[in-house]
């Protein structure tokens, strides 16, 4: 495994972590979902990715039993807040309220007295980002979190949450969790930038486009049974986003290439996210031991230049859309 400083900061993060979306405490029980976690230590992974909206606060119960045998010390976990806990007004977003109710229950549903990394799931226009960067701040100081930080936030708004926080004499942002693929290559148009910019790290999500990029959704042929595709309860996003003969005519190319180096599409797929500067580690998701061990080899693989080359005219860059 290697290990990469999270953007400016001390801490060093395993350049593959472990996410439990969709996975543990909801597809996988929990001696399933123990397998992959040990499966994950036994590669060298020290960073799991959960939030307190994953099954509704199922996937962090499960994780944080999963975690329990090991050392605290030995892993970095990241919890994430804002998309909606309850059905009242205040139970979702990033008012000071819910951040600090949630932190806290949080880290009952995990067993954790700390969490690593705590997360803003989404921006929430409806509160000031004074307000988000004090709690954060102020969950800090408690002793409650070590580091906080953002996913899907537009550069700008990063930017001027640093600026916030310099202002007021708080910490800044320490990550930035992106969605990073060649299938969702957005993020190096401006996030990225400002990301180096500001010493702030990127944990990318969904490497895989959802398995996509592992070259098993082949053109023509049926989905394979048990799948994140075969399931209406977890192929929503896979169906709304990547799910085009296109993009499986042109992840059986990735599989060539993959073929003629000797690793796998999922292997490939992954490192090639781990090229870019900006990136500290691709969070994936497993349903079985082996796609742990599999996706965990990418930290290792190195890509000729020519082959990125020949993957990036695949997937070029997007013109415009989303950030
Ligand atoms: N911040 C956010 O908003 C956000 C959003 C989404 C995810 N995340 C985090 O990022 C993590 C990863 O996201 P993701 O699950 O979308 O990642 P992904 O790596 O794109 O997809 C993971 C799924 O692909 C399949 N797969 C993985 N490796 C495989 C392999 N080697 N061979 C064949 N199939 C394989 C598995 O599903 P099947 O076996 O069921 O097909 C697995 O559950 C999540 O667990 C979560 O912690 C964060």
């Amino acid at each position: 495994m290697q290990y990469r400083k999270m953007g400016k900061w001390g801490v060093k993060l395993s350049v593959v972590g472990l996410g439990s979306y969709l996975t543990i405490g909801f597809k996988l029980d929990l001696e399933a979902s123990r397998a992959t976690v040990r499966a994950a230590r036994d590669a060298g992974i020290n960073f799991f990715d959960t939030a307190n909206a994953y099954n509704i606060g199922e996937g962090e119960k499960m994780l944080g039993q999963c975690l329990g045998e090991f050392p605290r010390s030995d892993v970095f976990v990241l919890t994430k807040v804002w998309a909606p806990m309850g059905k009242g007004p205040n139970d979702k977003g990033l008012s000071k309220k819910h951040i600090f109710e949630q932190c806290h229950a949080s880290l009952k549903r995990l067993g954790m007295d700390y969490v690593d990394l705590y997360m803003c799931h989404r921006p929430d226009p409806d509160t000031p980002l004074e307000e988000t960067v004090r709690a954060m701040e102020d969950l800090a100081r408690m002793g409650k979190i070590l580091y906080w930080g953002v996913s899907e936030w537009p550069a700008e708004m990063m930017v001027k949450a640093n600026a916030v926080a310099r202002e007021i004499g708080a910490r800044g942002i320490g990550v930035n969790e992106p969605r990073y693929s060649l299938l969702y290559r957005h993020p190096e148009t401006s996030v990225f930038p400002a990301t180096i910019q500001e010493g702030i790290g990127n944990v990318i999500f969904s490497g895989l486009a959802h398995g996509m990029l592992t070259g098993k959704y082949r053109p023509g042929e049926a989905v394979p049974a048990q799948t994140r595709m075969a399931g209406d309860d977890t192929n929503m996003v896979l169906k709304a986003m990547y799910w085009n003969e296109e993009n499986k005519k042109k992840v059986q190319e990735v599989v060539k290439l993959a073929e003629e180096m000797g690793t796998s599409c999922a292997t490939l797929s992954l490192a090639w996210c781990l090229r870019h500067p900006a990136v500290t580690s691709t969070i994936i998701g497993a349903t079985k031991v082996e796609q742990v061990q599999e996706n965990a080899k990418a930290a290792e693989l190195k890509i000729p230049d020519d082959v990125a080359k020949k993957l990036e005219e695949l997937f070029p860059l997007p013109k415009s859309g989303a950030v």
